[in-house]
């Protein structure tokens, strides 16, 4: 197993389970000191699983979507390992339905985890990566369902092509400080989420779950879904120093879906 993160800490938002849970594992097993957040109280029995495992890691009841919480979370990583070196914004909340029944306060929690809890994380912890002036590297999670209309996902397409924007104008902001910020994002990937998005969809066409699941398939090239490892890879190679000159990228983890 590579060292590549000893010495160094992370924070993983939305880390008790999926694409989060897989993240902080594979930083961990390559030596980092993990703090991971949610807003499940789950947290904390995959906090006792990891350290079963050996992990340097603590764990955070934490919503994104309140910015006292974010900033607690924050410091708690920064006063357990002295600095956050790395910070993976992956925590998010799905939405599914059609455009016109799409109501006012439906948008309300979607922008505020996805895209308001993102930047509030994100600026937070750049504050603390500035004082500490020896620059980090933050990963936002953004979906291909942010690049192109998702007439059945409004919302949350909108909050992650958002997060791809706020991407890039942080990644320039904070090169001074030798920050660097790229986003990540996922195509079908084998979750949790992912699976009640295909039952939603079955059940509003009525349809079963395995023809949904086989429609989609046949669309990606690599012709299968993705596994959370393979989006943790990516992940952990924006978090390293290989990744030392890249920043303000979006690279989609996808299987070729996104190829037009
Ligand atoms: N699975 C996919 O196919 C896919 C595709 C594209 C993008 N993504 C993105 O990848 C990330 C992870 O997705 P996943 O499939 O693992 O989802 P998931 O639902 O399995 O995990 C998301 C986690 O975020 C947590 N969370 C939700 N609201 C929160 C809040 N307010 N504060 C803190 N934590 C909160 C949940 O409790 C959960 O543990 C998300 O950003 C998602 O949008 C996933």
């Amino acid at each position: 197993m590579s060292e590549r993160f000893n010495g160094k800490a992370a924070l993983i938002t939305g880390s008790a389970k999926g694409l989060g849970k897989e993240i902080a594992k594979m930083l961990a097993e390559e030596g980092a000191g993990i703090c991971i957040a949610d807003i499940s109280e789950n947290i904390k029995k995959t906090a006792k699983e990891f350290k079963s495992m050996g992990f340097n890691v603590i764990c955070q009841v934490t919503d994104v979507s309140k910015p006292e919480e974010i900033k607690k979370m924050v410091d708690a990583a920064c006063s357990e390992f002295g600095k956050i070196d790395c910070l993976i914004n992956n925590a998010a909340l799905p939405y599914q339905g059609p455009l016109m029944d799409i109501k006012w306060e439906d948008w309300d929690p979607i922008i505020n985890v996805n895209l308001k809890g993102s930047f509030f994380a994100l600026q937070h912890t750049a504050r603390k990566m500035i004082e500490s002036g020896n620059g980090g590297s933050i990963v936002n999670i953004s979906s291909l369902a942010g690049s192109g209309g998702r007439p059945l996902y409004v919302p949350y397409a909108a909050s992650k092509a958002a997060v791809m924007n706020m991407t890039q104008s942080a990644a320039k902001v904070l090169a001074q400080y030798n920050i660097r910020v790229n986003s990540i994002s996922p195509g079908n990937m084998y979750t949790e989420m992912f699976v009640e998005c295909a039952e939603e969809v079955s059940k509003e066409s009525n349809t079963d779950l395995e023809s949904t699941l086989d429609i989609w398939k046949k669309r990606i090239p690599l012709n299968r879904f993705g596994q959370p490892s393979e989006v943790a890879k990516a992940v952990l190679f924006l978090c390293s120093d290989d990744s030392s000159y890249i920043t303000g990228q979006i690279y989609n983890v996808c299987g070729g879906l996104s190829i037009p």
